[in-house]
């Protein structure tokens, strides 16, 4: 098959080729699919850049997010057949043409690919920070990196869940955060007080999507690092901060991702669309770290 593969770690533009390669197969518990999109994210090219410690011992296909066609179905696997839709997060790499996925939601069918490709680590992402803030209706959350991929995702799991969302974002991207049905303001120094200014009634829940020190302003406005969660700032498990960077059950956050997408209720802008030959230019761009939506690779 056609894939991205880099065999060294290093600036993604410079390590990263198109080649042939043998194909992944569907192992216990997986499926395969032919991949009609692959979503961008930073941990992409955080791997390729050698920045999580891993070393390719062999080509290496980078990627997580992708969304196919179902052509095998592993050992044990219920719920899934061959021709289904299917999108969710790949083990061994989705920058190709086949990619082996670990967890999968069904795609509805009005969703097209690019979307529904560009969901599969930002949606589970979303859910997940949401499900650990275990927040009511009602209640009012601080997103502090709105207009980013988890952002994105996050404010409208968190609107769909009947929470009242102040996002933070970039001066120019503070009208397309009040679109998606938030309160805008802008990020960085002063955060704690442009927020009780839109919030009189206080702060339930912080999300910090963004890993730029947001996550002490976010205790302060909750009162409790309990209530504060963090995906990109690992250095603030120690001030009693939740820290979460995976873990199980992406199967279930995944159908709900899936089920927001079917009711309408959940969107994500396509920022830019890439053949797998551009990988190198989608990555570096992310790595910009002002993409408005998902960056997608198309095989
Ligand atoms: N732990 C996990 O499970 C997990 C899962 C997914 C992602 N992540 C990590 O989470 C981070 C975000 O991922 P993503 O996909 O959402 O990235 P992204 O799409 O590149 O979004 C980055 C966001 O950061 C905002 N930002 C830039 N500078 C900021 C600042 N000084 N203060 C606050 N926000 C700022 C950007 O806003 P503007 O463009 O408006 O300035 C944008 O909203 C990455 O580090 C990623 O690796 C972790």
């Amino acid at each position: 098959m056609r894939a991205a593969v880099y065999t060294a770690a290093g600036t993604p533009a410079d390590v990263l080729s198109v080649t042939d390669i043998d194909e992944p197969h569907a192992g216990p518990g997986q499926v395969r699919v032919a991949v009609r999109a692959a979503g961008v994210n930073p941990i992409d090219w955080k791997i390729v850049r050698g920045l999580t410690g891993k070393s390719p011992a062999a080509p290496t296909v980078p990627g997580i997010d992708a969304a196919g066609i179902v052509d095998e179905v592993g050992e044990g696997v219920t719920g899934a057949r061959v021709g289904d839709a299917v999108f969710g997060q790949a083990t061994g790499g989705s920058a190709a043409q086949f990619a082996v996925l670990t967890a999968w939601a069904t795609k509805p069918d009005a969703v097209p690919f690019d979307v529904a490709g560009a969901l599969g680590v930002v949606g589970e992402t979303a859910v997940r920070v949401l499900d650990l803030l275990g927040l009511p209706s009602g209640a009012t959350v601080v997103v502090d990196g709105a207009s980013g991929g988890v952002g994105i995702a996050t404010v409208q799991v968190a609107l769909a869940r009947g929470l009242t969302v102040i996002g933070t974002a970039g001066e120019g991207n503070q009208d397309f955060v009040r679109s998606l049905g938030a309160l805008p303001t802008p990020h960085g120094p002063g955060l704690a007080d442009r927020v009780r200014a839109l919030a009189p009634g206080g702060v339930d829940g912080g999300v910090d999507t963004a890993g730029r020190g947001s996550v002490r302003d976010l205790v302060e406005l909750t009162g409790d690092p309990a209530k504060v969660v963090t995906i990109a700032d690992f250095g603030a498990a120690e001030l009693g901060v939740q820290v979460t960077g995976g873990g199980s059950g992406q199967a279930e956050r995944l159908a709900r991702i899936a089920e927001l997408l079917a009711d309408g209720r959940l969107e994500m802008p396509i920022a830019g669309t890439f053949p797998l030959e551009r990988i190198g230019a989608a990555y570096a761009e992310s790595e910009a770290g002002h993409v408005r939506g998902k960056l997608v690779l198309v095989p």
